[in-house]
């Protein structure tokens, strides 16, 4: 069946993957990919598909309702999948308006357009908001979060994003807005901006820079491939029941520190390097503001409901992240020269 679709922030780290697979899994799809180019949006991660007749670039802000208005006036769309926001916690905590602006008056500004424009004729209409499990707040050293766990964010970034559920849920109360609500947790692999705990310690083993791990390292994160989270959103599209919320995780918690640890450890080995060097890169630092303990997910429902399930493992998926960015060496190069330096000299000196 012939659809348009609307992708927000498909230029990012997870944005670009999902465009990629609904570009080549539904050639008889539109693919509209909106994305502002901020410093994490990088065309440079869809140059394999950017010339497929069944994909197009539009380069504008969501927080911007004029042409937000006009996009979906230019456009028949069916659907909307939502990626596009301030994505870093470090980064919230230095500057929480933006992620305020972006990550809810943008999601608001997209529900109104979608609203508006669909003319309260929803019949064969979405909206899926794509979120993180950070709106849950933080486990102790036991338990899961499952759909059913009540809110209870601790950055801005969490804030700005448990928000923008709300308002998507609120418009589906309201107005009868058809959404879907995803809650994944960790993603890593290609394309992922060097902010981000896996891939920054690649560029800084590669370059023999500090490791800086927040604190004793003893907090965790439940890790999944980025390709099967893009996977599991094509099934959430297709096949997730109106109203509902789906929560997708790796089944793969680690303590930073070990993750850190094993990452050293096939860095040297890629880089011929003596066992235990990259380690002695390690140096423990000031901690996080308001750093969650432990993030892990129950991802019963999905599995059950949608048949989904990881399908890369963590070993091979590491491996073909750390393969990525030796054979991409320019895509680090070019992403983290200009604004990148000035970020990190603020984020790490
Ligand atoms: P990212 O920071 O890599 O990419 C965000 C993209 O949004 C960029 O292309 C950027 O240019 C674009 N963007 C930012 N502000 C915009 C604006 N005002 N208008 C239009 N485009 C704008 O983020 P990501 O890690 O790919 O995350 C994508 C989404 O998935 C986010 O909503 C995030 O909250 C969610 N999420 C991320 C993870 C993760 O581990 N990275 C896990 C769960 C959920
Ligand atoms: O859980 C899903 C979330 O995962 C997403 O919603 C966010 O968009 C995404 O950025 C990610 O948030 P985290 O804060 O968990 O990811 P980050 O890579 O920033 O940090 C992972 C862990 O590593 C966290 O405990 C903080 C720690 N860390 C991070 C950095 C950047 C360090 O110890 N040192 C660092 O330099």
């Amino acid at each position: 069946m012939k659809k348009t679709i609307l992708i927000t922030g498909g230029a990012g780290f997870i944005g670009s993957h999902v465009v990629r697979r609904f570009v080549n899994e539904y050639p008889d799809y539109t693919i509209v990919n909106l994305d502002a180019l901020t410093y994490a949006g990088n065309l440079e991660n869809l140059k394999d598909i950017e010339e497929k007749p069944n994909y197009i670039f539009e380069k504008g802000d969501i927080t911007d309702a004029d042409f937000v208005e006009k996009l979906f006036q230019k456009y028949p769309f069916d659907g909307v999948i939502h990626l596009a926001a301030e994505s870093h916690v470090d980064r919230s905590i230095t500057d929480p308006l933006a992620f305020a602006k972006t990550n809810i008056l943008g999601t608001m500004i997209l529900l109104n357009a979608a609203k508006d424009s669909w003319k309260n004729n929803f019949e064969g209409k979405k909206f899926y908001h794509v979120s993180t499990d950070e709106v849950y707040g933080t486990l102790g050293e036991t338990g899961l979060f499952t759909e059913e766990t009540a809110y209870d964010p601790n950055s801005p970034y969490s804030a700005s994003k448990a928000s923008s559920d709300h308002f998507v849920r609120a418009y589906g109360e309201t107005y009868g807005l058809p959404y879907v609500v995803s809650n994944c947790s960790n993603n890593y692999g290609p394309n992922h901006f060097p902010e981000k705990l896996i891939p920054l310690f690649i560029n800084n083993i590669i370059n023999e820079k500090p490791l800086p791990v927040y604190g004793d390292g003893n907090y965790t994160r439940d890790w999944l491939f980025v390709i099967d989270h893009a996977r599991a959103i094509d099934l959430i599209f297709h096949q997730g029941k109106n109203k509902e919320t789906y929560n997708i995780g790796g089944f793969n918690e680690w303590k930073n520190i070990d993750l850190v640890k094993e990452l050293c450890q096939q860095m040297d080995e890629k880089l011929g390097r003596e066992k235990g060097t990259s380690e002695k890169l390690i140096t423990f630092v000031k901690d996080r503001p308001g750093h969650d303990l432990r993030y892990a997910i129950d991802a019963t429902k999905i599995n059950q409901e949608l048949d989904w399930k990881p399908s890369v493992t963590f070993p091979e998926g590491l491996k073909k992240t750390i393969d990525w960015y030796f054979d991409n060496q320019d895509w680090l190069k070019n992403v983290t020269s200009g604004e990148y330096q000035d970020y990190y000299k603020k984020q790490y000196n």
